[in-house]
């Protein structure tokens, strides 16, 4: 198990015996359904094989003790009896958010020591920081002998992220990291959490990820930004119906019947949201029914949508998906999660990768000077303590 390797570590930093837990806590690709969660929208992610592992052991006193493979040398001790508080170094920022969650919700917690290691790209866009967040709580639960309802540890992680790690992130990365199934994906419906599981036949598909390499950052304001747009639609939207809650609630026909009335870009902001929930819907239908081409082709339409109307796509990641378009096999192509770098996700048969691979390889680097990082997933279960 790779995973030996970090059990030696840790004992080399944190001295040998007593009972060692392991915890894997994978990342995240979303298929389609992109920036509709924090809009009570329908999102349409899987778990994936790149993840954050943790080996831990619980210790007599409240210590919170926490290394990790990307930083040798350095830990990071705060104590669960006292307020945990952010600060330096950032990456502890979410392992300290999901403890004090835990805290805050009343779970009683003991101490413990960990070694964190981490085989997903950070960020790329692929949930490493929900897989941290997640993977802890796993951690501080296995280690307590008790656990809580996996879509309470996403919320709880969800406000990790808010308070911790500052970031006003939708519900979308924490419940398919804390909750995803093995060969499904997961249609999510944000407003009342439901979630429909549909199978990824490998025998039919493969779901390939590329890495611009363009490091993405949500911290920055544009997520803020876009979170503040839709809700400057809303409110124009609630004037006339006051049933109105979220643009979950908003149809086709009422955002372009705005058009005009509406500051151009929050009107482009709203068209993105209504037709990206109607496209999710239909993706999952379609999926259930092995129309692979017209996953695809609302894949498409969805990295359009949001190059042209919600404005968070990159030159890179516009070249990677015309690129894995022309090669023959390949359903659909998209940029997945928040967006400016990070990953797109391609929809193909598995006899597609390997050309896939190649081209986007040599072209990619061609004109960016940069390799991509290309890897075939399938879908993964959520969080697990595996040992
Ligand atoms: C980030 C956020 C998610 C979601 C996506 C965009 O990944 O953490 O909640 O909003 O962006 O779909």
């Amino acid at each position: 198990m790779p995973e030996d390797n970090d059990k030696r570590q840790f004992a080399e930093i944190f001295g040998g015996g007593g009972k060692l837990h392991v915890i894997r806590a994978p990342g995240r690709v979303n298929l389609i359904g992109e920036h509709t969660d924090y809009n009570d929208g329908f999102v349409f992610p899987m778990a994936i094989e790149p993840h954050v592992s943790l080996v831990c052991r619980a210790r007599d006193d409240g210590k919170i003790r926490l290394a990790s493979t990307a930083y040798p040398g350095a830990i990071v001790e705060f104590s669960i009896e006292q307020k945990i508080t952010r600060g330096e170094p950032a990456w502890a920022n979410y392992p300290k958010g999901a403890a004090a969650q835990l805290i805050a919700a009343g779970i009683p917690l003991t101490g413990m020591d960990a070694l964190i290691s981490n085989t997903l790209p950070v960020g790329s866009g692929l949930s490493s920081s929900a897989a941290l967040e997640v993977g802890t709580a796993r951690a501080l639960l296995a280690i307590a002998g008790t656990d809580i309802d996996v879509q309470r540890l996403a919320l709880l992680c969800q406000k990790a992220e808010h308070e911790y790690a500052l970031v006003p992130s939708g519900i979308m990365d924490q419940t398919i990291v804390a909750g995803g199934k093995a060969g499904h994906a997961m249609l999510l419906d944000c407003r009342d959490l439901s979630k429909q599981f549909v199978p990824i036949d490998p025998a039919d598909l493969r779901v390939v990820i590329a890495n611009s390499m363009v490091e993405h950052k949500l911290v920055g304001g544009e997520y803020a930004l876009r979170r503040r747009q839709c809700e400057e639609g809303v409110a124009f939207f609630r004037k006339s119906n006051p049933e109105i809650k979220a643009l979950r609630d908003v149809t086709a026909a009422q955002v372009q019947a705005a058009k005009g009335r509406l500051a151009d870009v929050v009107f482009r902001r709203c068209r993105h949201v209504v037709s990206e929930n109607a496209r999710t819907t239909e993706a999952a239908k379609q999926l259930v029914n092995r129309e692979y081409e017209q996953v695809g082709e609302l894949m498409v339409q969805s990295h359009n949508s949001l190059r042209d109307d919600y404005e968070v796509s990159v030159p890179e990641l516009d070249f990677l998906v015309a690129e894995a378009m022309r090669v023959k096999g390949v359903y659909g192509a998209r940029m997945t999660g928040g967006g400016f770098g990070g990953c797109i996700v391609a929809l193909a048969q598995p006899r597609s990768v390997e050309t896939l691979t190649s081209h986007l390889t040599a072209t990619y680097s061609a004109k960016f000077a940069k390799r991509p990082e290309i890897f075939a997933t399938t879908a993964t279960d959520g969080a697990r303590v595996i040992e």
